[in-house]
């Protein structure tokens, strides 16, 4: 089974980033997580992380016939994204969408997501560990659908 993880635009400054909100790792450590955890599940990974929006699209587009699911942080485009939302349409793979933060606890305009229709489902607010949850529930959904 291959996973496309995405990680949206800032999340490189993870670290040094609003440690307040969104914790002291940094995304090397993050990834380094998910390579433990896709160890421990049994499936392999290829993670993705840009600052622009057309890159994401692309990468959305070219997991069709590669990847059986995509988990995705889609950061400040979440909350402005058609385009991202319509390439997860467009390539109909199950996509996980997992926040650092609560979104919901946050700026109301945090409190819209594009994505979450588009969703199996989202994590939110547990740090580092959202995208090891969210990975985890994208596999096993991956894996009781087929
Ligand atoms: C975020 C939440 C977004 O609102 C914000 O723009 C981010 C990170 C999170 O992981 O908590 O860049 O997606």
């Amino acid at each position: 089974m291959h996973i496309l993880v995405l990680h949206g635009p800032n999340l490189n400054l993870l670290g040094i980033r609003e440690p307040g909100i969104y914790g002291s790792l940094t995304l090397a450590q993050i990834n380094e997580l998910l390579d433990h955890e896709a160890a421990q599940l049994g499936v392999a990974l290829k993670i993705f992380q840009s600052n622009h929006e057309g890159e994401l699209v692309t990468a959305i587009q070219q997991a069709l016939g590669t990847f059986d699911g995509i988990l995705m942080n889609p950061a400040a485009y979440t909350h402005t994204s058609i385009a991202l939302r319509d390439a997860v349409s467009a390539v109909g793979l199950p996509l996980v969408e997992v926040h650092l933060s609560n979104i919901y606890r946050r700026e109301p305009f945090r409190h819209h997501s594009y994505l979450s229709g588009v969703a199996v489902g989202q994590v939110a607010g547990f740090g580092g560990n959202s995208y090891r949850l969210g990975l985890w529930a994208l596999v096993d959904h991956l894996r009781t659908a087929q």
